[in-house]
């Protein structure tokens, strides 16, 4: 008897107590928007990403548009992916565009030094990448070669890109076979300038920025829009340095770059991990919204008035290379606990929406914390994937700022905060809610607040698998998936919701 009671007692300090409530309104004093462009991805000429993932050829079997595989463009359609950055990443500082134009057959084969050292023979450049985009319907976010290109040689890849009238670039161009500009907007002034892309002082960089930016003429009416090569993770002296030195005039973005790594020199392993490697990992994930703040703070000191967007244009899970695959081609599988970064990650640039206007996650295929995994001409998608097109509710939508209080998920001496979440109000009126479970032994019961609106509806999705290790792979694509979500019931201004262990769930309010 005594032993029950203290069992109950036991079970109760664990569930019956904890409750986690959080609120919104619907109908908030000052509207926000979540930018799409936080739901970006990246695609660098490394390992499988671009040749044998976007890319077969046009002699390819497995089926294609100009080479491009349609099975990729299908996914990434309905992903609504829209913005996709090339050719790097470290890759863009060693990448001459010109050696990508023209018959494919008279381009130069150079050696992908950063990745692999592998040939690469130019065959995907500048025309298959910006048609790509199109097929896909997505805003190209092109990286320019700072770190060993010249000021000339970035000022002509724009203006073979975007000027219509007649120049040595565009009628370089329409000799290419494409008579209209493309238009592309979003212009990344180098890559990692502090690291691969030339190991600058930051004092350095803002000089040769300014420079740069200066001969990027705009040919789009206003619209073009440099980004700066950001800080690693919390470098902030270079977020601050940038700031101060850059005329706001010149400066439409600055980068941020932070991935999911527990140790750079033992990163573990992408499937077989226990629970220390997940909760270190998600230590390092959560830590981004206390980035974005700090960032943000010092971009606020400069830049009142919020003009320039904090893009955090890479992030992602980094673990050891799946066993028996290239050193230099970053291939690792995705599992649940992938689908968890995706969720908190998510939540927090939702959250930050009024400062971080981009993202890009990395990478899009083979790469990374990937959305889509081929194989010669199977591919898969990842539950990463199922993460983003669950959340791209929120793209453009009105932010609904969220107050939330939660339990701690508390493992291995590190105590993180169990739910995660964001909220927005789409333009049809419709109230959508994610939500990220992170513990991995206890179900989640949450109380909502609701004001400024009436719901009488709650329904949903959810991803959830019975292991955190589990992963969809060529044998058994389906294992990871949405599934309609019961967990949620909505009742006046009250809504509550139990969330599984580990779980992501979006709802829908009506
Ligand atoms: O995404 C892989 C690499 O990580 C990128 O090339 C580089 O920018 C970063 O260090």
């Amino acid at each position: 008897m005594q032993k029950f009671a203290f069992s109950l007692l036991l079970l109760c300090s664990v569930n019956c107590f904890s409750q986690n409530v959080a609120s919104f309104n619907a109908a908030p004093a000052k509207p926000v928007k979540i930018s799409r462009h936080i739901y970006g991805h990246f695609a660098e000429h490394l390992g499988r990403c671009i040749y044998g993932g976007f890319y077969v050829g046009d002699t390819s079997k497995v089926p294609n548009t100009n080479g491009v595989r349609n099975d990729v463009v299908d996914a990434l359609k309905k992903l609504k992916v829209p913005n996709l950055r090339w050719p790097g990443g470290c890759f863009a500082d060693t990448y001459h565009w010109k050696d990508g134009i023209g018959p494919k057959d008279k381009r130069p084969a150079i050696v992908n030094s950063w990745w692999g050292g592998v040939t690469e023979d130019n065959s995907f450049g500048t025309h298959d990448f910006l048609n790509m985009c199109e097929l896909i319907g997505t805003e190209p976010y092109l990286a320019g070669n700072v770190g060993s290109g010249t000021v000339q040689e970035l000022a002509d890849w724009v203006q073979y890109v975007n000027f219509d009238g007649k120049s040595p670039m565009s009628d370089l161009r329409r000799n290419n076979g494409r008579e209209k500009s493309w238009g592309v907007k979003f212009w990344g002034v180098g890559n990692e300038a502090w690291g691969c892309g030339g190991n600058m002082r930051p004092e350095y960089y803002a000089d040769v920025y300014r420079k740069y930016s200066t001969f990027m003429s705009d040919w789009t009416n206003g619209n073009l829009m440099r980004i700066a090569s950001g800080a690693s993770s919390d470098d902030y002296k270079w977020t601050e340095t940038l700031m101060k030195n850059i005329p706001l005039g010149l400066l439409g973005g600055v980068a941020l770059h932070h991935y999911t790594v527990i140790d750079w020199s033992k990163k573990g392993p992408s499937v077989d991990f226990l629970e220390d490697h997940y909760v270190k990992s998600m230590k390092a994930a959560l830590q981004m919204d206390s980035l974005i703040i700090k960032h943000s703070a010092i971009m606020d000191k400069y830049d009142p008035k919020n003009r320039v967007a904090l893009v955090v244009d890479e992030w992602g899970g980094w673990y050891d290379v799946e066993p028996g695959t290239n050193p230099g081609f970053l291939f690792q599988q995705n599992t649940m606990r992938d689908a968890m970064i995706a969720g908190v990650t998510l939540n927090i640039f939702n959250n930050h929406a009024n400062r971080v206007r981009m993202a890009n996650l990395a990478q899009a295929i083979n790469v990374l914390q990937a959305v889509i995994l081929t194989d010669g001409p199977q591919m898969i998608l990842t539950p990463t994937y199922h993460v983003m097109e669950m959340y791209n509710v929120h793209q453009d939508a009105t932010l609904l700022p969220l107050k939330l209080k939660t339990n701690n998920y508390v493992s291995e001496g590190i105590k993180l905060p169990a739910v995660s979440a964001s909220a927005s109000k789409d333009s049809t009126g419709t109230v959508h809610v994610s939500l990220v479970n992170i513990d991995l032994h206890k179900e989640q019961k949450i109380e909502v607040n609701l004001t400024g609106a009436n719901f009488t509806s709650a329904s949903g999705r959810i991803i959830s698998s019975p292991k955190i290790n589990d992963y969809n792979s060529f044998d058994n694509p389906s294992k990871v998936q949405p599934a309609a979500f019961d967990g949620a019931s909505v009742k006046g201004n009250s809504l509550s919701v139990t969330l599984p262990p580990f779980s992501v769930v979006v709802l829908t309010l009506k």
